[in-house]
């Protein structure tokens, strides 16, 4: 049977474009044809374009207007208004994490880390209100590229939670590592926060959707988050700290660690840790304590694959594992980094949605979820870690 052809276009050429663009070139379901791209920064952009043989747009109406699918792989601050724009062209919208959030006030002086939460709340549950309405008229939908859904860890529990009906007790999880590599993270009003919108949106999001699946085998219904207590701290602009050059330390006015506990609504819970000060590379785990079983994912490191190298110059063309300081001695390299992470699996889910019309699992109201969950963490860490009601 020929495939259905869906024309696909990228907004943004750096990290996540690039994997994004990795991924559409492993799709089965579809014979995805990527149309163009469309970025500011337009060296980077004509680099980017021509080694994949495509088009620049300098307009992103024009790009809309030729595709069925906006991959929106651009500053978090950017991800509403495209994916508006493109739900107002019935395109499906394929929006990189976090959904969206709270990116300041627009003033010069404007500061995340003293700004008062609850009005960054109220402004991320409108900002998540307009591409809710966005999503109602339009025949396109948002497919939330929130990967850790679709790692195969996070996949075969929820196989498990569907043949074994376990009620989860609890979970913990983190995404760290000792720094992003964007010019961008490290000021609040392009990425709507620090480490926990930009790293803990992961483990959280797995862990939602965790209880989503128990909800809907046990009572058809998913199980949602109810309240949340959190910490942040900014470590590395504390007066203390001891600057060695390992651990990125030049940001603006973010946290660089926090920590939060969800209470779901049948009472049980789930903490999520995320930082900017792991070394040994990235960090990313989710164990699920559950009443007939535990599962520890261990999405990165994990020993796939293990290598020892004597000579840190021999390796020095080999992706060994993301964020890792050393390529010397023992590694957990990873011989397919992107297929534990869930990127080819996710992109291949979404366009069976496209063309196949296939549910979504990583949606608009998981994505919603995580991000009034996190506002709402931030409302609680101005206040000491009081626990806050998630609406
Ligand atoms: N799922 C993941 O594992 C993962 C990993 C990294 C980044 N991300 C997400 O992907 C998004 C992009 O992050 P990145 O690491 O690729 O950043 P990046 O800085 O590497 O690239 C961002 C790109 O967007 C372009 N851009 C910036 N503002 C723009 C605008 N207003 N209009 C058009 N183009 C614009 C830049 O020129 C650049 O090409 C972020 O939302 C980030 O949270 C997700």
């Amino acid at each position: 049977m020929k495939k259905k052809t869906i024309k696909a276009g990228i907004a943004g050429a750096g990290f996540a474009a690039a994997f994004h663009c990795q991924a559409m070139k492993r799709v089965y379901c579809a014979d995805v044809v990527l149309e163009g791209l469309y970025s500011t920064g337009a060296t980077r952009l004509a680099a980017f374009a021509e080694k994949e043989g495509v088009r620049a747009y300098d307009s992103l109406d024009a790009l809309l207007d030729r595709v069925d699918v906006l991959h929106i792989c651009t500053p978090s601050h950017t991800h509403e208004a495209m994916a508006v724009a493109a739900l107002k062209r019935d395109v499906f919208a394929i929006v990189e994490k976090p959904l969206t959030g709270f990116f300041g006030d627009g003033s010069e002086t404007y500061r995340g880390d003293t700004y008062p939460k609850q009005r960054a709340l109220a402004a991320a549950q409108a900002s998540i209100d307009r591409i809710v309405a966005a999503e109602e008229k339009s025949k396109g939908r948002v497919l939330y590229a929130e990967n850790w859904v679709y790692a195969p860890s996070i996949q075969k529990e929820r196989e498990i939670l569907e043949k074994t009906a376990a009620q989860i007790l609890w979970m913990h999880g983190e995404e760290s590592h000792s720094g992003s590599h964007s010019p961008s993270y490290g000021y609040w009003k392009y990425a709507g926060g620090g480490s926990m919108i930009s790293k803990g949106c992961h483990p959280l999001t797995a862990a939602l959707y965790l209880k989503q699946v128990e909800g809907r085998v046990r009572n058809r219904k998913p199980i949602r988050p109810a309240t949340v207590s959190a910490h942040t701290h900014a470590l590395t602009r504390s007066d203390a700290f001891k600057d060695e050059g390992l651990i990125r330390a030049d940001y603006y006015d973010i946290e660089d660690f926090s920590t939060m506990h969800v209470v779901f609504e049948d009472g049980t819970v789930a903490d999520i840790m995320a930082s900017d000060i792991v070394l040994g590379g990235v960090h990313n785990w989710l164990e699920v304590n559950t009443t007939n079983h535990r599962t520890v994912c261990n999405i990165n490191p994990n020993t796939a694959m293990q290598t020892f190298n004597p000579v840190e110059g021999n390796f020095k063309d080999i992706e060994v594992v993301e964020k890792i300081e050393t390529k010397l001695g023992w590694a957990s390299t990873s011989p397919d980094e992107d297929w534990f992470t869930g990127y080819p699996q996710e992109i291949e889910a979404f366009y069976g949605t496209v063309a196949h019309g296939l549910p979504i699992e990583s949606n608009l109201s998981l994505a919603a979820d995580c991000i009034r969950t996190i506002y709402s963490a931030y409302v609680s860490s101005d206040e000491e870690g009081k626990r806050v009601a998630i609406s």
